[in-house]
């Protein structure tokens, strides 16, 4: 217990004396009394501030030279120790040590706060920013001293090679005040440009490697056949404005004159691809290709080539005899197809769909043939629409506007005096391959206008002639009896 009362004494005697020793260590450091020191002790302000001459203490009047880590700037270059009068003490000054600082104009001044090192310029957060064609950054400025003849430069990061050659740019600008826009413009897309913020001759304050947005590709330069070996091929597209990404290719085929035959791929191949076989479908067969390659952008512009077949080494072609169309009945808006299935497309199945087109026109054929499923409008004829999907494994007479509907499409009746291409379609579809294979069947709803009108104009023409007959024979009798009264008149006067 008397060991207890002791070391409570003691705790109490010692907080007292660690209080005090705390006061003094956070107080001002005054110069005290009895030491008549006069030196300042090193400033214990930013940890990154570097003092030449480096010492624990300075004497009056000594300067210190501030300086900081690269791209950084002191708040004041120069200081010196000096003192102030803190109080006066039975009539005598008592002093304190204090720090001068070195302003703008070279005047000292009392330094109140803390000397920090700042970043003297800095590249606003997030504004460094590069599209296909320019680069931009905003920056600001915080020492007006140090922020003086700037001079902000972009060029090209590397050297230029074959076949992506990249003009020099001479982007310089002087940067002038506290804050701006720096632009750098004419750039190529998706290349490596340096920017850089320096002050002559020697300090970079900010440097940076940034590349340009990319672009879509530009269009192939050749595409060719391979008469040999019916392949399709075309010069790899380099990366200059892009990653290539890949091709897409397209190729239309044309069975021979009024074969009716039609087919449509869409390909989209991968960047090393250069080649591609054209489906063989013998003589007379013609070819519309149309290739682009495909960066990030998008899609560039496409190089169109036409190609025909001569060679009788192809193989025979599917039957694609001619697409006769037999047993139009335009008064009732009906045709009768002698439908057979398309079976060069194994894998696709047996369901075809049949689709009307108002229209001979082959560039609009093309398009129904590879479109998108449209129900029957009526309140928009001109387009392509589905009249029937059929599960078709054997030749079939179809009727063709019989006004039936059947898995949600309308096959409508026909209109007389118009323009028809059935289209019997078949369509296989698969990750990078959409083939659309058509069998067309043009015919024209002739005869123009349904009976009813005839019988209408003749009835028009027989009432108008007997109208016509009827006045004549009005006037006639008028006439007549006018030529009889006259000499009856006559004889009553005489
Ligand atoms: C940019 O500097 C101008 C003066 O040069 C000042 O008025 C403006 O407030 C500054 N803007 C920013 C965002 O610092
Ligand atoms: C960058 O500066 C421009 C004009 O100089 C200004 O319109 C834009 O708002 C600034 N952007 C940011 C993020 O400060
Ligand atoms: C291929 O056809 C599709 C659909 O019509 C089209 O979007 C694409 O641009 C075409 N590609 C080429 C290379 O013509
Ligand atoms: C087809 O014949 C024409 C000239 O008759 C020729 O220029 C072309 O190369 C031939 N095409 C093929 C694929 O043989
Ligand atoms: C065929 O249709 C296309 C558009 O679908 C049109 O540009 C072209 O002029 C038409 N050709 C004829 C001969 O009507
Ligand atoms: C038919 O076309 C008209 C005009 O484009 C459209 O407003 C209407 O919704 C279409 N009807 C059907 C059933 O798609
Ligand atoms: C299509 O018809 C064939 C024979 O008529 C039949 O075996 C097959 O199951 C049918 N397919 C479909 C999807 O209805």
């Amino acid at each position: 217990m008397a060991l207890q009362l002791l070391a409570l004494n003691f705790l109490l005697v010692l907080v007292p004396l660690l209080g005090a020793q705390a006061q003094e260590d956070t107080g001002p450091k005054t110069q005290g009394v009895p030491r008549e020191t006069e030196m300042c002790q090193k400033p214990s302000w930013d940890t990154r501030l570097r003092l030449a001459p480096d010492q624990e203490e300075y004497s009056r009047n000594e300067e210190v030279m501030l300086s900081c880590p690269k791209g950084f700037e002191p708040s004041f270059t120069h200081i010196k120790c000096s003192r102030e009068v803190q109080s006066i003490s039975t009539g005598k000054p008592v002093y304190r040590e204090v720090w001068m600082g070195k302003g703008t104009g070279g005047a000292w001044t009392r330094i109140r706060s803390m000397v920090e090192c700042v970043e003297a310029f800095q590249v606003v957060p997030g504004t460094l920013d590069a599209s296909t064609t320019s680069i931009k950054l905003n920056w600001t400025c915080s020492l007006p001293d140090a922020c003086e003849r700037m001079q902000a430069t972009c060029r090209l990061a590397g050297p230029s090679s074959p076949p992506c050659e990249a003009e020099e740019v001479t982007g310089q600008e002087m940067l002038h005040g506290q804050n701006g826009t720096f632009t750098c413009n004419h750039l190529q897309p998706f290349t490596d440009y340096s920017v850089t913020i320096s002050v002559p001759p020697s300090t970079i304050l900010f440097t940076w490697v940034i590349r340009t947005e990319e672009t879509v590709p530009e269009k192939p330069e050749r595409l060719w056949l391979d008469a040999s070996t019916g392949t399709l091929r075309w010069q790899a597209l380099p990366s200059c404005k892009g990653e290539i990404l890949g091709y897409q290719l397209n190729v239309t085929t044309r069975g021979p004159q009024d074969g009716g035959f039609l087919q449509v791929e869409r390909l989209m191949l991968s960047s090393s691809v250069t080649e591609q076989p054209l489906p063989a479908h013998g003589p007379g067969t013609s070819y519309t290709v149309a290739v682009r390659g495909l960066t990030a952008a998008g899609a560039g512009a496409a190089l169109l080539e036409e190609f025909q077949t001569n060679s009788s080494e192809t193989p025979d072609p599917p039957d694609v005899s001619s697409r006769l169309v037999r047993d139009i009945s335009p008064s009732r808006g009906m045709a009768v197809l002698p439908l057979r299935p398309i079976t060069w497309v194994p894998e696709a199945g047996s369901k075809h769909q049949l689709l009307v087109a108002a229209t001979h026109n082959g560039t609009a054929l093309e398009g129904a043939c590879s479109g998108e499923l449209q129900p029957f409008n009526a309140s928009r004829p001109p387009d392509a629409y589905v009249a029937a999907v059929l599960n078709l494994t054997a030749p079939t007479a179809f009727v063709l506007g019989d006004g039936t509907h059947g898995h949600g499409f309308h096959n409508a009746p026909l209109r007389p005096g118009w323009d028809y291409t059935a289209l019997l379609r078949l369509v296989r579809r698969s990750q990078q391959e959409e083939t659309f294979t058509c069998v067309c069947y043009s015919f024209s709803v002739v005869a123009g206008q349904p009976p009813g009108s005839w019988t209408g104009i003749v009835t028009g023409v027989v009432v108008l002639l007997l109208l016509l007959l009827l006045f004549a024979g009005i006037v006639w009798f008028v006439l007549s009896r006018r030529r009889k009264a006259v000499p009856i008149k006559a004889k009553e006067n005489n």
